[in-house]
């Protein structure tokens, strides 16, 4: 009997247990279902965090500035795609090298890093050199900043932009600059020395009638006379240069403009065995211009090329339409018309390429050097521009900027 008593007892015991246990489920349960939310909201705002981290990802990989990060010792850390491309390299090539060995001039460039580390100074619209992948020089702007990781280390954030653009834009208005006053010397100089000529080709003139022709003095003096009108013709190409007349610029065919210009030098290419082509890409045919003050730019390349050929040779003219290429800094809508004028020449050495839009510069036994500042004058005074490459010993490119306008647009 006891028997059976002691195992109703245990029973029960059981029982209780179990119903302890059930109870504490229930608080089991309960705090499952806190754990739940709080799990819930720890996923809503991870997600929230990467959406704003990608969204910040997203403006550093595409913003058109470049931006590299380094550690404390100057190694890189991260470059943005931007930078990436300046450069020429893959991620992985320069990930944890020293930045100063992205620059044409390391030396400075660790200086600058020490300068940041050591005296926290910030960099702003400084101007150094890159050197690319392919081992060409890329003129930047930067500036820095020096940031703390929260554990305590430091790190500098390097923003760049390309200014080659700009720096051209700059020498092509120092250019100027040196033009104008140069011009306004030369017009004023011209203008005294014509008026004497002038006199001395009149009196020479009326000598030359009181000879016989057969008369040596006769040949002499005529020669005096023909020498002033070179002196004369020059002179003209000095105003030209200074002064160049108003443009009065309309629409017109750039092929038959070209065409004409390849027209009068003809017979002088052929003795000079210098054969051509031309071709022009779709909208890029009809340009706004002084139609003979862009005959002479054309006619003073083709000169030019045609030198610099004298064994003979070819010249390619490609005009093409670059609808987000700017002509000049002040234009206003974007589009160019380019007008590449190629030869296969001489070529220019890269410490002369500076020279040659200098008035007088030239490197011709019968050169004036008036020839390219002419061009950019006349260029200038019609919104366009010129710029040139060349690789001595392979040829020459100039390439004239037009500012593109379409003739629907201005005439409606
Ligand atoms: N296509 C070219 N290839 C090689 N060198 C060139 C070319 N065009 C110009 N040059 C260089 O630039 C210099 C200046 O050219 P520019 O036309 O201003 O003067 P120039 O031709 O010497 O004289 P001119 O006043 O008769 O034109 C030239 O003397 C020459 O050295
Ligand atoms: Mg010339």
């Amino acid at each position: 009997m006891s028997k059976y008593l002691e195992e109703q007892k245990e029973n029960i015991q059981r029982v209780n247990q179990l119903v302890t246990d059930l109870s504490k489920a229930g608080e089991v349960r309960e705090q499952l279902a806190h754990y739940k939310e709080k799990y819930n909201r720890l996923i809503k705002k991870y997600e929230e965090l990467d959406s704003v981290f990608q969204f910040h990802k997203r403006i550093v990989q595409n913003i058109s500035s470049g931006i590299i990060t380094t550690d404390q010792k100057g190694d890189i850390t991260f470059l943005n795609k931007s930078a990436l491309e300046l450069l020429g390299y893959e991620s992985r090539e320069v990930l944890g090298k020293p930045i100063h060995t992205l620059f044409a001039e390391p030396q400075k460039v660790k200086e600058i890093f020490q300068q940041i580390f050591e005296q926290h100074k910030m960099f702003e619209s400084q101007e150094i050199n890159l050197k690319s992948s392919g081992d060409e020089i890329v003129p930047i702007g930067f500036s820095t900043t020096l940031f703390e990781f929260t554990n305590g280390q430091q790190g500098v954030v390097f923003i760049f932009r390309d200014i080659r653009e700009q720096i051209n834009f700059r020498r092509q208005m120092s250019r100027m600059d040196r033009l104008a006053t140069l011009g306004e010397l030369a017009a004023g100089l011209a203008h005294e020395i014509r008026n004497p000529l002038g006199g001395i080709k009149t009196s020479s003139e009326v000598l030359l009638e009181t000879f016989s022709p057969g008369d040596f003095r006769a040949q002499l003096v005529s020669r005096v006379v023909k020498e002033i009108d070179r002196s004369n013709a020059l002179l003209q190409r000095f105003f030209n240069f200074a002064k160049p007349s108003r443009p009065k610029p309309a629409f017109h065919s750039l092929p038959n403009i070209v065409d004409g210009v390849f027209l009068l030098l003809r017979s002088r290419m052929l003795k000079r065995k210098v054969s051509y082509k031309t071709e022009f890409g779709s909208d890029s045919t009809n340009i706004y211009i002084d139609e003979s003050q862009f005959e002479q730019v054309i006619l003073n390349l083709l000169l030019n090329a045609m030198d610099a050929m004298p064994e003979g040779g070819h010249i390619e003219l490609v005009s093409s339409y670059e609808p987000h290429t700017l002509a000049t800094v002040g234009q206003k809508e974007p589009g160019a018309i380019l007008i590449r004028v190629k030869d296969d020449g001489a070529g220019i050495p890269p410490e002369k390429i500076e020279n040659i839009f200098l008035p007088f510069y030239t490197t011709k036994s019968d050169g004036v050097g008036l020839g390219l500042s002419i061009c950019i004058r006349l260029l200038d005074e019609n919104a366009g521009r010129l710029e040139v490459e060349s690789e001595l010993g392979r040829g020459t490119v100039f390439t004239i900027y037009l500012p593109y306008i379409n003739q629907t647009q201005q005439e409606s």
